[in-house]
């Protein structure tokens, strides 16, 4: 996993330096090097190697861009109109160091950068529907849609239903876009790829509702973003909404469905299950 991970954040590199405007590109590294976890990109790749055996130059192109739009996402997200947040990735946010006007546009910038990458290697039909997948999730009926619900819910009362379809877009979508990106990729059939993308959005909603767990009982210190956010911004989480010893059960519970979605696909490498179980058993 070391050896994926210091690839990823070698390529990530090369590609924002692609951008020729100096105080662009500064706000631009500043946050994809602030040191993310990378597992998006890293479930991608690993879902990549478990059908075709390896992963190539063309694939981490691939799972980078996923990397770009998941940070541009969160730069976004940090927002004074959105969540308001101070600190990400145990550094200040980047409207913080460079103003709201440059954190927006180093976010657009990671998106563009994020679809050019993915344009560019175009040549194939198992790259454009690797494209389209990670598009989609990502765009206006995937992640933006569940930005939106998001917000609209603050300080008001939903259901459970409500909370799961929220989550999975905001969280799940590019989670299962990894999954099936790296499968697309690895040449697998439609069979496959729906099989994995039950991995994926059973992992994406495991992963927000410990995400809501670790921002109630975790710290500042570990976390790298602050602890008060959900509660600040009067945000509907898992633990708001079902309590926390009921967040602590389902998390266990669709955890182990994730895990056996897995198992039950036909390849898998122990390389995505190594990758999987650090995602589950994640402290920060
Ligand atoms: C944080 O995601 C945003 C959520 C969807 C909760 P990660 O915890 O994967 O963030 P980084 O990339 O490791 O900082
Ligand atoms: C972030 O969700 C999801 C996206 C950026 C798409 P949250 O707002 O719940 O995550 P954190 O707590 O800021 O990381
Ligand atoms: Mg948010
Ligand atoms: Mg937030």
């Amino acid at each position: 996993m070391k050896a994926m991970y210091d690839k990823i954040n070698a390529r990530l590199q090369a590609l924002v330096q692609n951008c020729q405007e100096t105080s662009l590109q500064e706000a631009m590294l500043y946050s994809v090097n602030a040191g993310g976890k990378r597992l998006r990109a890293m479930l991608l790749l690993g879902a990549c190697e478990a059908v075709k055996g390896s992963y190539d130059e063309v694939d981490l192109d691939f799972a980078c861009a996923l990397e770009l739009i998941h940070n541009y996402s969160l730069i976004h997200d940090d927002l004074p109109c959105m969540d308001n947040d101070d600190l990400r990735r145990g550094k200040p946010t980047s409207h913080k160091v460079f103003g709201e006007a440059m954190a927006i546009l180093a976010g657009d910038a990671l998106l563009n950068r994020a679809f050019e990458t993915m344009a560019n290697l175009c040549d194939s039909p198992q790259n454009i529907k690797a494209m389209r997948v990670i598009i989609s999730a990502s765009g206006d009926n995937g992640m933006i849609a569940g930005q939106v619900q998001d917000i609209l819910n603050e300080n008001k009362k939903i259901d459970s239903s409500t909370l799961s379809n929220i989550y999975s877009k905001k969280t799940g979508k590019l989670f299962v876009a990894a999954f099936m990106a790296g499968a697309l990729l690895g040449g697998a059939d439609e069979k496959y790829v729906a099989a994995i993308e039950q991995v994926g959005m059973k992992l994406g909603l495991a992963f927000q509702i410990l995400d809501d767990i670790l921002e109630v009982e975790s710290t500042a210190e570990i976390l790298g973003k602050s602890t008060d956010s959900d509660s600040r911004n009067q945000k509907n989480t898992y633990v708001s909404v079902h309590g926390l010893e009921a967040a602590k059960v389902d998390y266990q519970q669709i955890s182990a469905e994730a895990l056996t979605a897995l198992n039950k696909l036909p390849q898998k490498t122990d390389s995505l299950c190594d990758i999987v179980l650090s995602v589950i058993k994640r402290k920060m």
